[in-house]
């Protein structure tokens, strides 16, 4: 198989699996879902039964139960980056004359990322439990827009606070719930927001770095052997110049494995900066992608279009803003970063 049909396969692969991350983990109302269920209706008829049993039973067992599915394929893609980096591009970087401490920097995000990674694992995302209910109830102030007090959870048989959401997958009530991130298999909640932001920048980081080393290293090659200036001769026995494509093709060549590895690092790159930048607006103007989803809806009826300046210094709430939470970006942000903490009665 050549390269070409490879990487092709590849990005089949890649394309499908973030359409199903997104289908499975995001909210019911995403633009890709008619045209999911669309393509669904077309694969049903012409699958067979036992097919769509299994299938549908590992979609349901990935995305509808908690499992460390995605947490060992996370680990997996990261060891195969970190293992072609350190087996290749790390020598020739070596022999370019690159500083052992930039060459060392992709090694320390690791240590970062890994640390948020692991405390986005690990860290209690807010659980509504009748323990702490009666605190958690106090933290925020129900707005009465999509959250309205006395309301009790059907399953949890807790009342809810407010901003908290019933998570069907872990099967509880978080406070200030988020998402499920199938990645981390925990909720992003409360307590974890600020970790899963850190999180996403420190892998934003992390690909950046290598697949800049990357890049930096290819220019080396192409630079140190003249490939730009060099020619070839055509069928008739011409001297043709060769062009950018040429050399392109030449990279593609002799290096399979890191072009391989940095077209995955890109990809990542573009995709996980667009989903960070969206996080970090939210934690900007106080919201949720629980809340931004949920109200998208509800402005329509008597809304103002948004502004810079609701987003940045709105000190009063004021419903007739889409930003209305927002009491300004540094108090905003202070929420996320030292989120406050349910008082808990003592038992007597
Ligand atoms: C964020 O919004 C909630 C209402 O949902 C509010 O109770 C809270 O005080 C806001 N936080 C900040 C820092 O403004
Ligand atoms: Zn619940
Ligand atoms: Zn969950």
């Amino acid at each position: 198989m050549d390269f070409l049909t490879l990487f092709g396969i590849y990005v089949v692969v890649v394309l499908t699996c973030i359409a199903l991350v997104c289908r499975y983990s995001g909210q019911q109302h995403s633009p890709l879902n008619s045209l999911y269920s669309f393509a669904l209706k077309r694969l049903a008829s012409i699958t067979p039964k036992w097919l769509q049993k299994f299938s549908q039973w590992t979609l349901h067992r990935l995305f509808h139960q908690r499992s460390n599915a995605f947490i060992y394929l996370h680990i997996l893609l990261e060891g195969a980056v970190y293992a072609e980096f350190t087996y290749e591009v790390f020598g020739f970087c070596r022999e370019m004359d690159t500083t052992l401490i930039s060459l060392s920097v992709p090694y320390i995000l690791l240590a970062i990322k890994t640390s948020f990674f692991y405390l986005c694992i690990k860290t209690d995302p807010g659980t509504v439990t009748k323990k702490k209910v009666a605190g958690q109830l106090h933290i925020y102030s129900y707005d009465r827009r999509l959250f309205h007090p006395g309301i009790s959870c059907s399953t949890c048989q807790l009342v809810k606070p407010a901003r908290s959401k019933h998570c069907r997958v872990c099967n509880r009530c978080v406070q200030r719930f988020d998402h499920h991130c199938v990645w981390v298999n925990n909720c992003i909640g409360a307590q974890n927001t600020r970790y899963f932001l850190l999180y996403l920048f420190s892998v934003c980081a992390m690909a950046f770095d290598i697949a800049l080393l990357t890049v930096d290293m290819l220019l080396h090659v192409v630079l140190r052997t003249g490939l730009l200036g060099a020619s070839y001769l055509d069928e008739n026995g011409q001297r043709q110049p060769a062009g950018f494509l040429f050399v392109v093709q030449h990279l593609f060549l002799t290096f399979p494995r890191i072009i391989f590895m940095l077209g995955f690092l890109l990809f990542v790159f573009f995709l996980l900066a667009g989903y960070t930048m969206f996080h970090s607006f939210l934690a900007v103007v106080n919201q949720t992608s629980n809340e931004w989803y949920k109200s998208r809806g509800y402005v329509c009826q008597h809304c103002h279009p948004s502004t810079v300046a609701d987003i940045l210094c709105s000190p009063v709430p004021d419903h007739s803003k889409r930003y209305y939470y927002s009491r300004g970006v540094l108090r905003n942000l202070g929420e996320i970063f030292f989120p406050p903490q349910p008082v808990q009665k003592k038992d007597n």
